[in-house]
């Protein structure tokens, strides 16, 4: 099987290498190009037998599975530039949110899948959310699925819930990070502690809350239950974030849907499609 990849800027280049370091893929079932072709290049060098491509139709033209990696605005060009190259037979996988299935599917004759994916696929973790076009097989499915769960957990969900699952599993490494790294900040100024000293402490109870919210089985509100003593310093700390951070949710959940219907009604106008309704949140 060859897998190709346009686009080897931040996403693209760490699923080519961890599909590379879990053993997913061989260097040499790898195509790749991207429009600074050094980029590409370099990644030839570290991986001896990844084909460089000198264009995306010759990448295109060489893969039974074709992840475009590119930003959403630069996903016209690409299709466009490909289109006449991609037969029936092939997989097409965008990563990029606000480009509909059907949108791909309009442009393109492959079979088309969306899979949002993660930074954490870059320590092998995380979930990769699966949202599979309507000329997917079974078969196609469980290929795709297969391959993403050597470095992330596949999870299928419905298109209309494209945003707020990525909220979670993509945004939210970030956001958890700007939460620890605002803590973390106010803990070194509070008490001289080491910066370095938390960071790590802070990995290790991030890295044991996920197996508890995971094979613990555990549920947020269930953790805080067992944590916070009634009285206790726990519980006095946790009613303090509640009355400071409720009402930053709902508003969190906006911006990222507003972002996104903005950049969705870009895209289908760069692809020629009617802009489409408002959806409600
Ligand atoms: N970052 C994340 O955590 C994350 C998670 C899930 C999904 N995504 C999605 O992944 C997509 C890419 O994000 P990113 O962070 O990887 O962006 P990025 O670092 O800017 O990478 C985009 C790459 O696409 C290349 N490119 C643009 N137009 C091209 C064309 N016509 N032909 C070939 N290559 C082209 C760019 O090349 P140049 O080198 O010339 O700029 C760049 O290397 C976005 O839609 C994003 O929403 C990102």
């Amino acid at each position: 099987m060859k897998v190709g990849f346009i686009g080897t800027g931040s996403m693209g280049s760490l699923l080519i290498e961890s599909f590379i370091q879990s053993n997913a893929l061989k260097p040499q079932q790898i195509s790749a190009s991207n429009r600074t072709h050094s980029k590409v290049a370099e990644l030839a060098r570290r991986y001896p037998g990844l084909h460089a491509a000198q264009s995306n139709r010759e990448t295109a033209a060489e893969s039974d599975i074709l992840f475009i990696c590119v930003k959403p605005l630069e996903s016209k060009a690409v299709t466009d530039e490909i289109r006449n190259v991609i037969t029936e037979e092939q997989i097409v996988v965008s990563i990029t949110s606000p480009v509909q299935v059907r949108i791909l599917e309009h442009a393109l004759k492959a079979k088309v899948s969306k899979i949002i994916p993660s930074i954490t696929h870059q320590v092998g973790s995380g979930a990769s959310l699966c949202i599979h076009g309507s000329r997917i097989t079974e078969e196609d499915r469980s290929l795709l699925e297969e391959l993403m769960s050597h470095i992330s957990r596949p999870i299928r969900v419905k298109e209309s819930y494209t945003r707020i699952t990525s909220d979670f599993s993509s945004c939210g490494p970030a956001f958890l990070a700007f939460f620890m790294d605002q803590w973390i900040q106010a803990a070194v100024q509070a008490t001289g502690i080491d910066r370095t000293e938390l960071g790590a402490l802070t990995g290790e109870m991030m890295i044991g809350t996920g197996k508890l919210l995971t094979e613990g089985g555990m549920t947020p509100a269930e953790l805080q239950a067992r944590v916070a003593v009634p009285g206790g310093i726990t519980a006095e700390a946790l009613a303090l974030l509640d009355s400071s951070l409720h009402s930053v949710f709902p508003k969190l959940i906006r911006a990222t849907h507003n972002k996104y219907e903005e950049d969705m009604q870009k895209v289908n106008v760069s692809f020629g499609s009617k802009p489409i309704n408002r959806q409600q949140y």
